[in-house]
C-alpha cells in the first residue's frame, strides 16, 4: 500500500488508540481533540486487556471503544492481522501506541507503513523496554525524559520524531520522577501528532527530518509509503 502523504491539509485524520491500562496518555488526545488543538478524530480504542481503564475514558468520551484479548490466537502475526482489520475497518490513517504492552510485528506495520507512533519515557536509545523510568532513576542519569517515535520492527527503534528533557532531582524517588515525566509525555504526545499530521516531514535514513527546519517542502516529495 502507499498512500498519500499523511501531512498536508487534510483535515480531521482518523486515530486508532491502542492501550493495555490506564490511557492517561489516551486522555491526553481525547482532551487536545475536544479543545482544538489536535485537528484529528479518534476513530477506535482498542485494548489487549478488557480491563483496561483507558476502555472508559474512551467510552465516556462517545468514542468506539473495544477489547480485542492477544491471547488464543495461533501466531503472532494472526493477531496482529486482526488489530490492522479493526484498525481498516474503522478507516484509521494513524496508529498511536499508548501504554499498548503488545511488541507489533511486521504484519500490522508494514499495513501502517509510517503510520504507526509510540510514545516511551525516556530519552531513547536509552532505557528501551519496560520500566523505563526505573530504569533511568536507577542507572543515575541527571536528565530523564521522553520520545514519540515511529514504529518500525525494531523495538523502541523507529525513527524520533521528537524528546523533551525532563530533570531528575536528587530529591526524587521512581513515583515522583514517573509522574514529572508523566505530565510531560502528555504534552509531548499531542506535539509530535500535530507535527506528524500537519507538517512536511521526510524520513532521510533513520533519521525524522521535519522539512520546514532544512528550508521548506517545495520540490521534496514525501518517501513512498508516509
Ligand atoms: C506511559 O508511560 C507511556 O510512555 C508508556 O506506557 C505508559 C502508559 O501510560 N509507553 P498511560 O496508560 O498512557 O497512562
Amino acid at each position: 500500500m502507499t498512500p498519500d502523504p499523511i501531512w498536508g491539509p487534510v483535515s480531521g485524520r482518523r486515530l486508532g488508540v491502542l492501550i493495555s491500562g490506564r490511557g492517561s496518555n489516551l486522555q491526553a488526545l481525547i482532551d487536545a481533540v475536544a479543545d482544538g488543538r489536535l485537528d484529528a478524530v479518534i476513530g477506535v480504542v482498542i485494548s489487549n486487556r478488557d480491563d483496561a481503564t483507558g476502555l472508559e475514558r474512551a467510552r465516556r468520551a462517545g468514542i468506539d471503544a473495544i477489547c480485542l484479548s492477544h491471547r488464543g490466537w495461533p501466531s503472532r502475526d494472526d493477531y496482529d492481522r486482526a488489530l490492522a482489520r479493526e484498525l481498516q475497518q474503522r478507516g484509521v490513517d494513524v496508529v498511536c501506541l499508548a501504554g499498548f504492552m503488545r511488541v507489533l510485528g511486521p504484519e500490522i506495520i508494514e499495513a501502517f507503513s509510517n503510520r504507526i507512533i509510540n510514545i516511551h519515557p525516556s530519552l531513547l536509545p536509552s532505557f528501551p523496554g519496560v520500566d523505563a523510568q526505573r530504569q533511568a532513576f536507577e542507572h543515575g542519569v541527571k536528565v530523564a525524559g521522553v520520545t514519540v517515535h515511529l514504529v518500525t520492527t525494531e523495538l523502541d527503534g523507529g525513527p524520533i520524531i521528537l524528546q523533551r528533557v525532563v530533570p531528575v532531582l536528587d530529591t526524587d524517588t521512581v513515583d515522583v520522577l514517573s509522574a514529572r515525566i508523566l505530565a510531560e509525555e502528555h504534552q509531548a504526545y499531542v506535539e509530535a501528532l500535530r507535527i506528524l499530521l500537519e507538517e512536511p516531514w521526510t524520513i532521510e535514513g533513520r533519521r525524522f527530518v521535519r522539512l520546514a527546519n532544512v528550508g521548506g517542502a517545495s520540490g521534496v516529495r514525501p518517501p513512498a509509503g508516509n
